[in-house]
């Protein structure tokens, strides 16, 4: 767990060290004195820990000369968040009305804004088109058509991406690939001569003028970046040479991996950055093609290590010879991945303990469910009811994906910044639970 890596190949967000009361601290603040005041689950993000990875992604692709940095809203989409990470010169990625509705309701401008999605809904491209969205990544040919008809019905000439599927297969999850030919997303190659010419031929309220791709998440792999590249630039060479038309924008995805565990080890963001840069410079010259503006559009890279939950321990179940198992007071609600995915994470006890007893737990939710457990057997110091867990790399697809299953209360989200905890999500109460039940 060493702090000399990049964010992404760091398992703790930076500064996180034990204070001088025993206590575990992120950038100067005390994560118990978080937990006495905000309750536990917690959700805790820290900002310096995200600003460094995103200056990190801008640094990175500086060496392109027409980069435009996306965050993909899905990973973790909170008003305060998307404001950070606007001020800093980033656009977003959306997939909802629900996502365009938050960066509205914080003041953000759909300008640098690319809305995709395989199902998107009338309401929702009017939704987007009414609030002057950049582009639109259309994924598929039921879409080229209502979009067309929106666009026309509202007298604007909409630009479009159209989403490409690759054909590259990366070494992910299963559910979490998005790149491979047998995919939900995206025209696949051969229906490309059929979407461009309804476009330039029936489809006049559209404008084209790039492709998008996305191969997958949680990606340790850099040899599939260089390969997307080169696919997606012979297809604009093959357009260009078909239709002769150039198109000048190419959005190459997310994927990038973060360090869950110690068995991680994902490359850093300027690797990635080289070897899709390198991609994209020695293929525009072998196919003598302008080079197109790049978009790039990160998720969990960007959020993930700045984000840790904070539990507190409950009851204690050991089964002699076979397995201790200890309880939080959260669990797949919060966190589904472990249950959906064998996601693993690392964890540690937050609070000051009076001594080294290392013991190997499992740590299990609170949800009326046998998979409903957030670690198996990790090594925590002497785990009790009552102390604080603090698990790390929680910033993506955690307070995103999260439910309301059993009824339980979606946990308030805390922002660190000059080493104190603000509040930027609050709580839900048992009033919001109901407010919608109709007796
Ligand atoms: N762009 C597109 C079109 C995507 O579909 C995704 C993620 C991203 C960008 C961002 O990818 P990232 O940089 O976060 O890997 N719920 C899963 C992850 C699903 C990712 C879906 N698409 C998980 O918790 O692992």
């Amino acid at each position: 767990m060493s702090n000399n890596n990049f964010v992404n190949q760091n398992i703790k967000p930076l500064n996180t060290k034990f204070n001088n009361k025993g206590n575990l601290e992120i950038s100067g603040c005390d994560l118990t004195d978080l937990a006495k005041e905000f309750k536990t689950p917690l959700y805790v993000m820290d900002k310096e820990t995200l600003l460094t990875m995103a200056n990190d992604y801008k640094k990175a692709f500086s060496a392109y000369p027409k980069t435009k940095m996306l965050f993909a809203s899905k990973a973790l989409m909170t008003s305060a968040i998307a404001k950070i990470l606007d001020e800093i010169g980033f656009g977003f990625d959306v997939v909802s009305i629900g996502e365009i509705y938050t960066l509205i309701n914080a003041g953000i401008k759909l300008d640098k804004v690319s809305f995709n999605g395989n199902n998107k809904s009338i309401e929702e491209l009017e939704y987007a088109l009414d609030n002057d969205i950049d582009h639109i990544s259309v994924d598929n040919f039921y879409e080229l058509k209502i979009l067309n008809e929106i666009a026309k019905g509202k007298n604007k000439i909409q630009k479009i991406h159209l989403r490409i599927t690759p054909g590259i297969e990366c070494h992910t999850h299963e559910y979490i690939q998005t790149g491979q030919l047998d995919s939900k997303f995206g025209f696949d190659l051969s229906m490309m001569n059929d979407a461009i010419e309804l476009i330039l031929n029936e489809y006049k309220n559209l404008k084209l003028i790039g492709l998008h791709a996305h191969i997958g998440s949680q990606i340790f792999e850099t040899e599939v970046y260089k390969d997307e590249a080169k696919i997606v630039l012979e297809e604009i060479k093959r357009i260009k040479d078909k239709f002769n038309i150039e198109l000048s924008e190419i959005n190459l995805g997310g994927g990038l991996g973060i360090t869950y565990t110690s068995n991680d080890n994902p490359p850093s963001v300027y690797e990635i950055a080289e070897v899709l840069i390198n991609s994209i410079n020695s293929n525009c010259e072998r196919l003598n093609l302008e080079k197109p503006t790049l978009y790039i559009e990160p998720g969990r890279s960007l959020v993930c290590s700045a984000g840790v939950s904070l539990y507190t321990i409950g009851s204690e179940k050991t089964i002699k010879g076979i397995r201790k198992y200890i309880a939080v007071d959260g669990g797949m609600a919060d966190n589904p991945r472990p249950s959906m995915y064998q996601a693993q994470y690392s964890a540690q006890i937050a609070n000051a303990k009076s001594e080294n007893k290392p013991e190997i737990v499992t740590i299990a939710g609170k949800f009326c469910e046998s998979g409903d457990i957030l670690i198996k057997d990790i090594e925590l110091n002497s785990p009790q009811s009552g102390d604080i867990l603090c698990v790390y790399d929680t910033g993506a697809y955690c307070y995103s994906m999260s439910s309301n299953y059993n009824r339980v209360l979606k946990p308030a989200m805390v922002l660190i910044e000059d080493g104190k905890g603000k509040l930027i999500v609050k709580r839900q109460t048992l009033e919001q639970l109901v407010q919608n039940d109709v007796i």
